[in-house]
């Protein structure tokens, strides 16, 4: 469909079964009709070296690629010691090299956070903020979707099974695909 909003789903956790990764799963399930997730698994983004970064790996290449390719991003974020895990941090960095040539300029993004813990992943998501005053990321911020105590929010096999987090992201869904659309309305001269 020629219209169709496409959005980057990404987890800021590598573990097999990350409650982060089940989030996204269950962004793509309540993903609203004319927009799309493409998972993209930040496995095999290397260390980033700035010694390096005029040579990216092909995997650096792709990332940069799929986050240009798509309308706008979702992020999940774990929380690692009250701050986003380092492989997210990294794969920030890697996609924003080298300077001047970063694919995160200008993208709508919303943010989510799935924790055990009972801020559900809150100040990752802040943390994550910060970053993208520097990258120029259009933030989409409401509403804050935290998933606390996610042992208990999702079932053995990762499906999302708390009715009040679903309803969140449906929103923070129709809210980052409301700010593609105004993003691309023609600007209006004045008269
Ligand atoms: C190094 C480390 C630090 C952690 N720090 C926090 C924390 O600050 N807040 C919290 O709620 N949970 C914390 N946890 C627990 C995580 O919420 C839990 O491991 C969660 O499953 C990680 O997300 P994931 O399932 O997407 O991998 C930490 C876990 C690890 C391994």
């Amino acid at each position: 469909m020629a219209d169709q909003i496409s959005i980057l789903g990404i987890a800021g956790s590598l573990r097999k079964d990350s409650y982060n990764k089940s989030a996204v799963r269950a962004a793509q399930q309540l993903c609203p009709d004319g927009a799309k997730i493409e998972i993209y698994d930040l496995a095999g983004l290397p260390l980033f070296n700035q010694d390096e970064e005029k040579n990216p790996t092909p995997k650096v290449t792709d990332f940069k690629q799929k986050i240009r390719a798509a309308h706008d991003i979702l992020i999940s974020t774990a929380e690692y010691n009250y701050g986003m895990p380092g492989v997210l941090k990294n794969a920030i960095d890697c996609a924003s090299r080298p300077y001047g040539d970063s694919a995160w300029n200008g993208k709508p993004i919303a943010i989510m956070s799935a924790a055990m813990g009972t801020a559900g992943g809150l100040r990752a998501q802040y943390q994550l903020r910060q970053c993208f005053v520097f990258l120029n990321l259009e933030a989409v911020v409401q509403p804050e979707v935290a998933i606390a105590a996610a042992h208990q929010r999702f079932d053995d096999k990762g499906n999302l099974t708390d009715e009040t987090s679903k309803k969140m992201i449906a929103q923070l869904l129709q809210n980052l695909i409301y700010k593609v659309r105004l993003m691309r309305q023609p600007v209006k001269a004045a008269a």
